[in-house]
């Protein structure tokens, strides 16, 4: 059975060649749990969707950030798109080129706000003019007359990035109208413009519902960029890395609270901060099972379940009010498409160690972060001296 971008056989969850369990027993839990295959197809479907122009895919590091994450971009030619000294050094670090790194500072004042409306969560919607980002295009433009006559500033680029988790085409098309006029107005005026930077956000598949394939979004933007010879930046993050990762939790224990069946996992809000921030919804499933999901016996055998964690907030789940097939104390659980703005948003909240990270490539894996220790929390702090 194919989920998500993970197999089922002989009814064990696989992240590719290598049992989810055997993992979780040697390294722990929580882990994330990373395809090495699934984060090179994804980016493959990039380079294949938008080969009619020159195009140059920059990974967008606040989605995961860890180095061999990064060195695997690297490695398949990637750039990357950093948003501070932080993402820059890994970026570095990971080996990356400086001329292929973008960096857009959200403080800066030098991102094109399009005002183009992405259809999607309103926190992860950034390009419309009442957000918090960029330039409106009347100061865009101001700019694109006075930088002609700076000395050190030269303008060669335009970048927009309306949103994340994006599944019309339509808006990135409105966003790249937009900034192909202005980039032709700026160019008008005496600057140098070479490259039209679009931005990350195209969307994945949190459940069954399909996101448009990515070549249905480059099959209409590259006919626009061809003819005006720009060159192009995109800047996914999620695309690449989000159905890749697995979090994986084990079942503290399994209450009955009147008619409500509460799952406690060892996993909470401090690893995978997106449904309880953005009620995002992540498919979760045992990962030793005989109920293949979405199967008639697993429809039969499956009752509501909210699946917990132990931060002490009510926000504190993992998934609300879902069909889930029995679940015993002690099994393990996996959270799927977890690998974009899971770990990379994880927190020590409730005085909990960030998860180890493992990456796995056909039948072997690695562990690519380690657990955080005890030691680790207090890391850099200071008793002070007796004042008194
Ligand atoms: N470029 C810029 C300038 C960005 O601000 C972002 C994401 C990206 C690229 C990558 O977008 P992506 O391809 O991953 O959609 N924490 C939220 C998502 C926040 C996205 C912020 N900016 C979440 O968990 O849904």
């Amino acid at each position: 059975m194919e989920h998500l971008h993970h197999v089922y056989r002989d009814e064990e969850l696989l992240c590719e060649g290598v049992p989810v369990r055997r993992i979780a027993e040697k390294v722990g839990t929580p882990v994330f749990i990373y395809s090495r295959d699934v984060i090179q197809k994804h980016f493959q479907k990039l380079v294949d969707a938008f080969r009619q122009v020159e195009t140059l895919v920059c990974y967008s590091v606040k989605a995961l950030g860890n180095l061999a994450i990064c060195q695997v971009l690297r490695d398949l030619g990637a750039g990357f798109d950093v948003v501070s000294g932080g993402e820059l050094f890994r970026a570095l670090q990971a080996g990356g080129r400086a001329k292929k790194i973008v960096f857009a500072g959200v403080g800066k004042s030098a991102r094109v706000n399009p005002d183009v409306d992405p259809k999607t969560h309103t926190y992860i919607t950034t390009g419309k003019r009442e957000t918090k980002f960029g330039l409106d295009l009347e100061t865009a433009e101001r700019l694109a007359a006075a930088i002609p006559g700076l000395t050190g500033v030269r303008m060669i680029g335009v970048h927009v990035h309306i949103g994340s988790q994006i599944t019309e085409v339509t808006p990135h098309l409105e966003a790249l109208k937009k900034a192909l006029a202005f980039a032709d107005r700026a160019r008008g005026l005496g600057n140098p413009v070479e490259w039209i930077n679009l931005g990350g956000g195209f969307g994945i598949h949190y459940r069954e519902v399909e996101a448009p394939p990515v070549s249905d979004y480059a099959d209409v933007l590259q006919p626009l960029i061809a003819p005006s010879g720009y060159r192009l930046i995109i800047e996914p993050g999620r695309f690449i890395v989000g159905n890749a990762g697995l979090l994986v939790s084990r079942v503290l224990y399994v209450k009955q609270s009147g008619d409500r069946r509460f799952v406690i996992c060892d996993a909470g809000m401090n690893d995978l901060i997106r449904p309880a921030l953005y009620g995002a919804w992540h498919e979760v499933w045992p990962v030793s099972t005989p109920y293949a999901k979405g199967s008639p016996a697993s429809d039969l055998a499956s009752t509501p379940a909210d699946v917990v964690g132990p931060v002490c907030e009510s926000a504190d789940f993992l998934a609300r009010d879902r069909m889930l097939p029995p679940i015993r104390d002690g099994e393990l659980l996996a959270v799927f498409s977890a690998g974009a703005y899971g770990m990379s948003m994880a927190s020590n909240y409730n005085g909990r160690p960030r998860p180890a990270e493992v990456l796995v490539s056909g039948s072997l894996f690695e562990v690519i972060r380690t657990r955080e220790t005890w030691d680790d929390l207090i890391r850099g702090e200071r008793k002070v001296a007796r004042w008194d």
